[in-house]
């Protein structure tokens, strides 16, 4: 077939993925030392991606009792959605005990969120548009507009005092159209590590029942922030307040279980009544799209969430992740006070999760890949769980370096 005639002949070539391209470059750096800080999962003080020892165990009972390899429902395992509702709301919330929440099983953290796009864009006012956090996770711009969706941005971080611009945040809430939908990061906001403090998202909510917004909560590192229940403030600050709500869970990072691509949508609605319509539509919503989601990583984290044994192994597993993380950006913040670095990074022992916004400038991250091997976003994210005791030294005594 000559070119003209193929049915692809025109076809641009994509962009490269912002993030993983910095991978990319990393693999063919041939520098011994080569540290690469841009990626998006955890690793241990080993560097390793980590199959965690609750999973390895509930992996193994499943393997002996598993014994059909039907279908699952359209919406996923009972038993997750109940334990999904149970980390979201805590055992006995009123949103969970009157029947309003609708939870479905779905494809990781980016299925949560694609779901959600796609449900709101059924049944959210048409006028609706989408507002994101300046800056967001790259992806969330891609997965809205895909559901067609006009995204928009809200202030959020402020460079200045490399916090949070709280008050712009307000300002930028209070002049969006009726119905937005509102993206926020539950906790560990990617990619600046910069969160609410519980007084201001309790302000917030206020801002949305005044303003009649629709909050889309992105829940994609419970646990690695303070806790299971401290982590999912937002979201219970949310049903408090009697309004409804879409939330998307990850279990990719507090399982590490990224590649079984295990998530949530979650809808709290207004009572039981149209939380049974909202189902329907959700599984409409899932049907057209993938029919039903997979089994083992959801069965996994099912059996680790209800056996009380599986469940204390897994929480201690997700503490010692939260910790090292802790322990690292403490050490990060020490060394480069040490080597007398020109600028003060004790901000980053403030910020939380797997990400910290280092202010590194263009110029100094390019530095870094080249003279040192040393690969951070260009945005100048860097993985903070990407580092440890081995190479905290060469990447600290770099920065120094290139400031
Ligand atoms: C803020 C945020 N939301 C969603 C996701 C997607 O998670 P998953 O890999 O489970 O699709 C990520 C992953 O990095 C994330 O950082």
């Amino acid at each position: 077939m000559s070119q003209a005639e193929s049915l692809f002949h025109a076809i641009p070539l994509a962009p490269p993925d912002p993030i993983l391209g910095v991978t990319d470059a990393f693999n063919a750096d041939t520098n011994p030392k080569k540290v690469n800080l841009g990626v998006g999962v955890y690793q241990d003080g080993q560097g390793r991606i980590p199959v965690l020892r609750s999973v390895r165990e509930a992996e193994k009972r499943w393997f002996e009792t598993e014994n059909s390899k039907a279908y699952l429902p359209i919406d996923g395992l009972p038993a997750y959605r109940t334990g999904v509702q149970n980390l979201l709301f805590g055992t006995d919330h009123a949103v969970v005990k009157g029947g309003q929440v609708v939870t479905a099983q779905v494809l990781g953290g980016t299925g949560g969120l694609r779901m959600g796009a796609d449900f709101l864009k059924r049944f959210a006012p048409a006028s609706s548009e989408v507002f994101l956090s300046s800056p967001t996770w790259e992806n969330h711009r891609a997965v809205f507009e895909a559901a067609g969706f006009k995204v928009n941005e809200y202030a959020y971080y402020d460079p200045e005092t490399r916090g949070l611009a709280f008050g712009k945040m307000v300002a930028s809430l209070r002049a969006m159209p009726k119905s937005s939908i509102v993206l926020l990061h539950a906790c560990c906001h990617n990619p600046t590590g910069v969160d609410l403090d519980a007084g201001q998202w309790q302000e917030l909510t206020g801002i949305f029942r005044e303003q009649n917004l629709i909050p889309f909560l992105d829940l994609a590192y419970q646990g690695f922030a303070e806790g299971l229940d401290a982590d999912a403030f937002a979201v219970r600050a949310f049903a408090d307040a009697g309004i409804p709500m879409v939330i998307s869970s990850s279990f990719s990072k507090s399982f590490s279980l990224y590649r079984e691509r295990v998530g949530a949508v979650t809808l709290v609605t207004a009572n039981a009544d149209e939380a049974k319509r909202a189902t329907s539509q959700l599984k409409r919503v899932i049907r057209s799209s993938y029919s039903n989601p997979s089994s083992h990583g959801a069965q996994v984290v099912a059996l680790i969430l209800t056996d009380a044994e599986l469940r204390k192994a897994w929480e201690l597993e997700l503490g010692e992740m939260r910790e090292r993380i802790l322990r690292m950006r403490t050490l990060f913040v020490e060394k480069l006070a040490a080597k007398q670095a020109a600028r003060d990074f004790s901000f980053v022992r403030k910020q939380r999760g797997m990400f910290s916004y280092s202010g590194l400038e263009l110029p100094r991250v390019q530095r870094l890949r080249t003279e040192f091997g040393i690969y951070v976003v260009d945005s100048g994210r860097m993985c903070v769980a990407a580092m440890n005791e081995g190479n905290l030294d060469y990447i600290t005594d770099s920065i120094a370096k290139v400031l």
